[in-house]
C-alpha cells in the first residue's frame, strides 16, 4: 500500500468550523455593519490576545460556573503556568483597562471587539467550541443611560442587518446591597428542594444560588417554579435604574420582555442584564448577551469602575441571516479571455494594472479555447468580457463584450487601461 492511502485524511476539531468563501461574503458584511455603526456611537476598537492566564477567567466570570468548571480549554504550557484560551472578551478587555491605566486619562471608555472565543461545549446548531463574538462594552458610565445606549445600539445594528425576528429580554440582578437578601430566599427554597436538583446544583445552592436559575435539568426548572421573583428584592437604587432603563427604552420605541427568571451564565453581572432571543436556532436561543458588571473592574484590582456591555454570538447571528437570504458572491468586474500564450502575457500585464486600479479582474491562464473561457465568465457572472486574440492584438485592438446585451465593441490597445477605468468603475 502506498503511503498516501495509508493515511487519513486530517479532519477539523470537532466543533470548530471553517467559514468558507460564499459564508464570508456575509461575515464581511455584518463586520462592517456593526463596525461602521460602532465607530458612530463614539467606540474604538480594541483587540485582546486569544489566551490568558486561567486565573483571570476564574475570579471574573465565577468558580462556580458551567465555563469555568466544565468548559475552558486549560492547560499548563512548558513552564507549568497555567493558560485559557479566552472563552469571552469581558475578563481581558478588564485586565487590558486596568493594565494600561485607562482610567488615569479618562475612566470613560468605550470598546469594541471582534475575534474568536473557547468553550467546550457539547457542539450542535449554533453552539460551537470554537464560535465568534462581536463585543461592546462600556466603562467609567454609572447612569443607566448607558445601559439604554448599548441596548439602543444593539437594536439599530439587527435593524439594518434587517434581523427583526428577535425579542430583547431583561432583567435587573442587583447589586451587593440587595442581592444578598435574594439569595438568602432562593437558598431556602433550594434547600427544601434539595432532592429534585442536579448534582450541579446540589454542590452550588448554597454558594451560589443564582446558577441553580439558570441550569437547564427538568428537576431544576421544576423546583425553580416558585422561586421569588429578583425584582421584588431590589434596592431603591437598583429600582430606580432599572426603571429609567424600561421607561426610556419603550420611549424609544425598543421591544422588550421584562423576564424574571433571566439571571445569565457568568458571575460578574449586576443589575441590568440583557439576551437577544430567537426561535430561529432551535435550543440555542441567545443570539447576544450582556449586562452591567460594576464590581468587576475594582475586584480585579482596578479603580471601582462601573461598566456594562454586550457580545453577540456571530455565528448565530450569521445562520439567522443567511436562513432569510441565500448569500452572493461579488461577480469580477472584468473576465479577460485570452488566446494563445502571448495574448495571455498580455492580458495577465493588464489583469495586474487594473487589480491596482481598483478593478476586480478574472482570467484563466490555461490554453482553453474561446468557448470554454466564456462558459467560466458566465458562471462567475462577469458583466463584461475583454477578448484578447493573436492577430486582433498584433493589429492593436482588442474586443469589449457587454455579456448582458451580448454587445461588442473593438477598442485599441493603446490606452486601453485607461478606457477600462473610465468603463467600469
Ligand atoms: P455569553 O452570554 O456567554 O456572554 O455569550 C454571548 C453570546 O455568545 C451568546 O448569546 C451566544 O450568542 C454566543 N455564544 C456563547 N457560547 C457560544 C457557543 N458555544 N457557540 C456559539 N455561540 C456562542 C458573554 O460572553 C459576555 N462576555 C457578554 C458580555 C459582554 N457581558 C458584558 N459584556
Amino acid at each position: 500500500m502506498s503511503q498516501t492511502t495509508n493515511q487519513k485524511n486530517i479532519q477539523l476539531i470537532r466543533g470548530f468550523k471553517d467559514i468558507l468563501p460564499g459564508e464570508t461574503e456575509l461575515w464581511q458584511h455584518i463586520e462592517r455593519t456593526a463596525i461602521s455603526l460602532f465607530e458612530d456611537f463614539g467606540f474604538r476598537e480594541i483587540r485582546i490576545p486569544i489566551m490568558e492566564k486561567t486565573e483571570l477567567f476564574a475570579r471574573s466570570i465565577g468558580e462556580d460556573t458551567d465555563i469555568v468548571e466544565k468548559e475552558m480549554y486549560t492547560f499548563a504550557d512548558r513552564r507549568g503556568d497555567m493558560l485559557t484560551l479566552r472563552p469571552e472578551a469581558t475578563a481581558s478587555i478588564c485586565r487590558a483597562y486596568i493594565q494600561h491605566k485607562m482610567a488615569a486619562q479618562d475612566p470613560v471608555r468605550k470598546f469594541y471587539t471582534i475575534g474568536p472565543m473557547f468553550r467546550r461545549e457539547r457542539p450542535q446548531k449554533g453552539r460551537y467550541r470554537q464560535f465568534y463574538q462581536i463585543d461592546a462594552e462600556i466603562f467609567g458610565v454609572a447612569a443607566p443611560y448607558a445601559d439604554i445606549k448599548l441596548i439602543f445600539m444593539l437594536r439599530t445594528l439587527f435593524d439594518r442587518l434587517d434581523v427583526t425576528d428577535t425579542t430583547a429580554h431583561i432583567n435587573s440582578l442587583g447589586c451587593p446591597a440587595c442581592r444578598p437578601r435574594f439569595k438568602a430566599a432562593l437558598a431556602q427554597l433550594l434547600s427544601e428542594a434539595a432532592p429534585k436538583l442536579c448534582s450541579d446544583c446540589n454542590r452550588r445552592k448554597d454558594r451560589n444560588p443564582l446558577r441553580v436559575m439558570d441550569c437547564k435539568v427538568p428537576g431544576c426548572r421544576e423546583a425553580m417554579a416558585g422561586a421569588p421573583s429578583i425584582l421584588d428584592y431590589l434596592c431603591a437604587d437598583c429600582r430606580a435604574h432599572f426603571a429609567t432603563v424600561t421607561d426610556t427604552l419603550s420611549r424609544l420605541g425598543v421591544p422588550f420582555e421584562i423576564d424574571k427568571q433571566l439571571v445569565r451564565g457568568l458571575d460578574y453581572y449586576t443589575r441590568t442584564a440583557f439576551e437577544i432571543q430567537t426561535g430561529a436556532l432551535g435550543a440555542q436561543s441567545a443570539v447576544a448577551g450582556g449586562g452591567r458588571y460594576d464590581g468587576l473592574v475594582e475586584s480585579l484590582g482596578g479603580p471601582a469602575t462601573p461598566a456594562i456591555g454586550f457580545a453577540i454570538g456571530f455565528d448565530r447571528l450569521a445562520e439567522i441571516i443567511a436562513a432569510g437570504a441565500p448569500v452572493t458572491t461579488r461577480p469580477p468586474d472584468l473576465f479577460i479571455a485570452a488566446l494563445g500564450e502571448t495574448a495571455r502575457r498580455q492580458a495577465f500585464e493588464w489583469s495586474a494594472a487594473l487589480g491596482v486600479a481598483g478593478i476586480g479582474v478574472s482570467m484563466v491562464y490555461a490554453d482553453k479555447s474561446l468557448k470554454a473561457q466564456m462558459k467560466q465568465a458566465n458562471r462567475q457572472n462577469a458583466g463584461r468580457v475583454l477578448i484578447v486574440g493573436e492577430s486582433e492584438l498584433a493589429a492593436g485592438t482588442v474586443v469589449l463584450r457587454d455579456m448582458a446585451s451580448k454587445s461588442q465593441q473593438e477598442i485599441p490597445v493603446k490606452g486601453l487601461i485607461d478606457h477600462l477605468v473610465k468603463a467600469l468603475c
